[in-house]
C-alpha cells in the first residue's frame, strides 16, 4: 500500500515537471531544490559527440542518442526530471548534421550552404542578415536543432587567421550589428543561438593554449566591442567561450570575463558554454560562470561531484550553472514539445542564399565597363575553381549541402554560352586528378586543392580565338585548427600568377577582355597581378548558390553591391599584425601538431590599431580599403545635415541617387574622425552605415542616422571608462574609404564621461603598442 503511494506520488510529481516545461513555466528553482549533486553534475556536462573521422562526416553509428546524427553536441537527459535531449548544431555556415539518418533511409536531411559569414558581412546588410538568420533557423527547427552554434564574430585580426571565413569583419561595428541581427533571425524562431568564440579567438595555431596578451582598450573597443552589440542589442540564449587564454586566463576561465563584463555589465542572462574540450581547470571554469562544459567526456563523470564534496567549488556555485541551463533548456522547442518535422522548406531557404550570395559579390575592378557581360559573348572558363567552385571551408564551419552550383553551372543555368571543349578537358582533368589525390584524411581537415592545369601559349591562343572573353577563377580554403600561410596561400604560386599573365595578354592581344574571379574565404595578394585583368570579381565561399549568383552579376541582372568587410593590404608584412601573428611558443616543440597546443603568446602590439584602423592612421597603401566594392551604375551622396547635441547624440541626414544608367544598391559607410586629447583616436572609424533599397537610375534615397554617446566613445583604461572628448568630430559619408564624398563636423564643447566599467581583462604587465604619438 505504502509503495503505491509513494509510486503514484512520484508520478504525479514527473507529469508535472514535464507539464510545466511544455507551459513554458517550469519553477527551475523548485526543480534544483529536488535535484541530486549527481543529478546537477549531469546538467552541466553535455553528453559526449561523435567524431567526424572519416570522409563524408560522421555516420550515426554510436550516437550517444541518435536524434540528430551529426549534430556536434547535445544534453544529458534526467528521466526522473523530465529533461530531454537538447541538441547543439555548427555553425556559421549552415546547420551542420548528416544528411543521412541510419533508422529513415527513405529520407535526406541536407541542409543549405549560405555563404559564409564574411560574405554575408559584404553585403553590409542588415535585414538580409536577419533573413539568413530566420532561414537558419527555420532549418534548424525543423531538424530538430534547439541551439544553433553559431554566430561567431571573432576580428580578422591578421589575414592568415584560419577561420577568419567564419567571422565578418576586421571592424567590431559592423561584426557585432551582423551578429546581432542574425541572432535575432534565428531566436524568432524559437531556436537559441550560440555567440561564439568569446573573446579574442583570432589565430588556430596553439588555439588551446595560446595567451593573446591585449591591452584593455583594445579588449573593450575591439575584441568585445561586436559581442557587446550583439548581446546588448539581440539577447542570444548562450554564448560559447574561446579555447585560448587572454592576459593569463584561459577565457573559460575568466570570471572577469564571465561574470563582470558578460553578465553584470553587460545584462546578459543565458548560459555560456565551452568550446569543444576547451580549458584545463573545471571547476574553476564553472566557478567563472562557464555553466556547461561541452561536448563532456567520460572523464567528467564524477568530477563535479568530487570537487563540491572536496570543497573545492560550492554547491551554490553549481546551482548557478544549473539555474541559467535550465532557464534556457526550459525555452526550447525540445522542451516545449514541438515535432520537428525533418522537412523543412529548402526551397524558400535556397531563394535567401542566393540573395545574400548576390549581395556579397565584391566588384574589385571594372575597367572600360568589361562587366557586365554582352549576351552573345563565349566564354572561355580557365582555373580548376571554375567548376569545382569552393561552397565553404572546412571544419565546424562546413555543411552537408545536397549540391553545390559551380560557376560553369551558373553560367549554363543563365543560358550563357561557355567554351565546351574547355570544359571538356577541365571536368577530366579534375577527375583524373582528384581520383590520384584520393580522399582526404578526415573530414575535418582543409580541403585538398588541385593544382592548376598549366597551358601552353599555343593552347591559350586558340581558346583565345574561339571566344570572346577569358575569365580565370582562382581559389583558396582554410579551416579550423590551421591557419593559413604567406606562400601559396596569401600569395599566388607562379603558376598561378604565370597563368593569370598569359591569358590575359593572349586576349588582350586580340582587344579581348579578361575577368579574373576569386573563390577565397580570405584575404590574398592582390596589387602584383591586378593590372593583367580587366575585371575582378570577389565571390568569396558563396554557398551552395555561388555559381548562379556570380552568373547573375557577370550577365548583369543583377548590380553588384558587396563590399569588403576587411582591408586588402598591397603586402602580408604590410599589416601590423603580421609582426606578431601567430605569436611565440614558450617551449621547445620540435613535432608541431594543429591537435597538439603548446604554451605560447601573441602580443597584439598593434593595439586598436586593427585593419583600415591602421592603414588609415599610418598612412599605409593598400591594395583595396575596407569598405571599397564598385558596382555597374553610379551614385551621388548630397545633402548632410549633421547635428550633435551636449550629450554626445549625433543625428546625420543625407541623400543617396543613383546618377548612373543601372539599378543597384550603395551601401552609406559613416565614418568619424574623434578628436586626439586624453585619448589618441583612429583616422577614421565606422560608426554607422546603411543599405540603400535597389533604386533604379535617377531614384534617391533619404537615409538618418542616430548615434548616441556611446556609439561614439572610446575606451580611457586609466579610468576605465567611455568617454567623448571635446572637440570637433569630422563625419565623413560615402560608399566606402575610397569614396567618402561629403564631409561635415560637429563640436563637442565639454568632454562627457559616458560609461564607467569595472577594471577587467587588463594585461598583467606592461605592454608597449603602436601609437602615434611622438615622445
Ligand atoms: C569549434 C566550435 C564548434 C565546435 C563544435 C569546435 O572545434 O571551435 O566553433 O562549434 O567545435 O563543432
Amino acid at each position: 500500500m505504502k509503495l503505491r503511494i509513494l509510486l503514484f506520488v512520484g508520478l504525479l510529481a514527473f507529469t508535472s515537471w514535464e507539464m510545466s516545461y511544455a507551459q513554458g513555466s517550469l519553477d527551475v528553482k523548485a526543480l534544483i531544490e529536488q535535484m541530486t549533486l549527481e543529478e546537477k553534475e549531469r546538467v552541466v556536462v553535455g553528453s559526449e559527440m561523435e567524431i567526424p573521422w572519416s570522409e563524408g562526416g560522421s555516420t550515426g553509428v554510436g550516437q550517444v542518442g541518435g536524434e540528430v546524427p551529426g549534430a556536434a553536441g547535445k544534453s544529458l537527459t534526467n528521466k526522473r526530471l523530465g529533461l530531454n535531449t537538447v541538441v547543439f548544431a555548427d555553425g556559421p555556415a549552415g546547420v551542420r548534421i548528416d544528411p543521412i539518418r541510419p533508422n529513415e533511409s527513405n529520407k535526406t536531411f541536407y541542409a543549405t550552404a549560405f555563404p559564409v559569414a564574411t560574405m554575408l558581412a559584404s553585403s553590409f546588410n542588415l535585414e538580409l542578415m536577419k533573413e539568413v538568420g530566420t532561414a537558419f533557423g527555420h532549418e534548424a527547427k525543423e531538424y530538430g536543432v534547439d541551439i544553433l552554434l553559431a554566430p561567431a564574430l571573432n576580428i580578422h585580426r591578421n589575414p592568415l587567421g584560419g577561420r577568419n571565413f567564419e567571422y565578418y569583419s576586421e571592424d567590431p561595428y559592423l561584426s557585432g550589428k551582423m551578429a546581432s541581427y542574425f541572432t535575432q533571425g534565428v531566436q524568432e524562431q524559437g531556436v537559441g543561438v550560440s555567440i561564439k568564440h568569446y573573446a579574442a579567438n583570432n589565430q588556430e595555431t596553439n588555439r588551446a593554449r595560446v595567451d593573446a596578451v591585449i591591452t584593455e582598450r583594445a579588449m573593450r573597443e575591439i575584441y568585445l566591442r561586436g559581442f557587446e552589440i550583439a548581446i546588448k542589442e539581440s539577447d542570444p540564449w548562450t554564448v560559447m567561450t574561446a579555447y585560448n587564454k587572454v592576459n593569463g586566463a584561459f577565457a573559460s576561465e575568466s570570471e572577469e570575463l564571465l561574470t563582470t563584463i558578460l553578465r553584470e555589465e553587460w545584462g546578459f542572462d543565458g548560459f555560456v558554454m565551452t568550446d569543444w574540450f576547451a580549458g584545463t581547470d573545471i571547476p574553476g571554469q564553472l566557478k567563472a560562470g562557464n555553466d556547461l562544459l561541452m561536448p563532456g567526456t567520460p572523464g567528467h563523470k564524477g568530477l563535479i561531484v568530487q570537487a563540491v564534496k572536496d570543497g573545492k567549488m560550492s554547491e551554490e556555485d553549481l546551482n548557478k550553472n544549473v539555474e541559467a541551463i535550465l532557464n534556457i533548456y526550459k525555452q526550447t522547442l525540445e522542451f516545449k514539445g514541438y515535432e520537428s518535422s525533418g522537412s523543412p522548406d529548402l526551397k524558400a531557404s535556397q531563394a535567401i542564399a542566393k540573395k545574400a550570395a548576390t549581395e556579397g559579390v565584391i566588384l574589385l575592378k571594372n575597367e572600360e565597363g568589361a562587366l557586365p557581360l554582352a549576351s552573345s559573348a563565349k566564354l572561355a572558363l580557365f582555373g580548376v575553381a571554375s567548376y569545382e567552385t569552393i561552397a565553404t571551408g572546412t571544419g565546424s564551419g562546413n555543411v552537408n549541402k545536397a549540391y553545390s552550383i559551380s560557376i560553369a553551372q551558373g553560367l549554363e543555368n543563365s543560358k550563357q554560352a561557355i567554351h565546351s571543349e574547355l570544359q571538356e578537358v577541365y571536368t577530366q582533368y579534375i577527375k583524373k586528378t582528384r581520383e590520384d589525390m584520393g580522399p582526404k584524411a578526415w573530414s575535418f581537415g582543409p580541403d585538398k586543392i588541385l593544382p592548376e592545369k598549366i597551358w601552353t601559349q599555343e593552347e591559350i591562343a586558340a581558346f583565345v580565338a574561339q571566344s570572346e572573353m577569358g575569365i580565370f577563377t582562382l581559389n583558396r580554403t582554410s579551416g579550423e585548427f590551421y591557419d593559413r600561410q604567406q606562400g601559396y596561400d596569401f600569395y599566388l604560386s607562379q603558376e598561378e600568377q604565370d597563368l593569370i599573365k598569359n591569358i590575359s595578354a593572349a586576349y588582350r592581344a586580340e582587344g579581348k577582355k579578361f575577368v579574373v574571379i576569386l573563390n577565397i574565404g580570405g584575404v590574398i595578394e592582390t596589387q602584383s597581378w591586378k593590372e593583367y585583368a580587366d575585371a575582378i570579381l570577389l565571390m568569396w565561399q558563396a554557398g551552395q548558390e555561388g555559381g548562379d549568383a556570380v552568373a547573375d552579376i557577370l550577365t548583369g541582372k543583377v548590380s553588384p553591391s558587396g563590399k569588403l568587410p576587411m582591408t586588402f593590404p598591397n603586402y602580408y608584412m604590410d599589416h601590423y599584425s603580421s609582426r606578431n601573428f601567430p605569436g611565440r611558443e614558450l617551449v621547445d616543440n620540435p613535432y608541431p601538431s594543429p591537435f597538439d597546443a603548446v604554451e605560447s603568446e601573441v602580443i597584439y602590439e598593434e593595439g586598436i590599431y586593427v585593419g583600415y584602423r591602421y592603414f588609415e592612421t599610418f598612412d599605409v597603401g593598400v591594395s583595396y580599403p575596407f569598405g571599397y566594392g564598385l558596382s555597374y551604375t553610379q551614385f551621388e551622396f548630397s545633402d548632410l545635415k549633421a547635428a550633435m547635441t551636449d550629450e554626445g547624440e549625433l543625428t546625420l541626414k543625407c541623400k543617396v541617387r543613383n546618377t548612373g544608367s543601372k539599378a543597384g544598391k550603395e551601401v552609406a559607410q559613416v565614418y568619424v574622425s574623434s578628436p586626439d586629447g586624453k585619448l589618441e583616436k583612429p583616422a577614421k572609424e565606422l560608426r554607422a552605415f546603411a543599405k540603400t533599397q535597389s533604386l533604379k537610375p535617377g531614384k534617391s534615397e533619404t537615409l538618418i542616422f542616430e548615434l548616441n554617446a556611446k556609439d561614439l566613445a572610446s575606451f580611457d583604461s586609466a579610468t576605465s571608462t567611455w568617454i567623448l572628448e571635446k572637440g570637433i568630430y569630422t563625419i565623413s559619408i560615402g560608399g566606402g574609404l575610397h569614396d567618402l564624398q561629403l564631409s561635415d563636423s560637429v563640436v563637442l564643447k565639454s568632454g562627457l564621461e559616458v560609461m564607467k566599467t569595472s577594471k577587467s581583462m587588463a594585461p598583467k604587465r606592461e605592454i608597449d603598442v603602436l601609437t602615434k604619438r611622438k615622445d
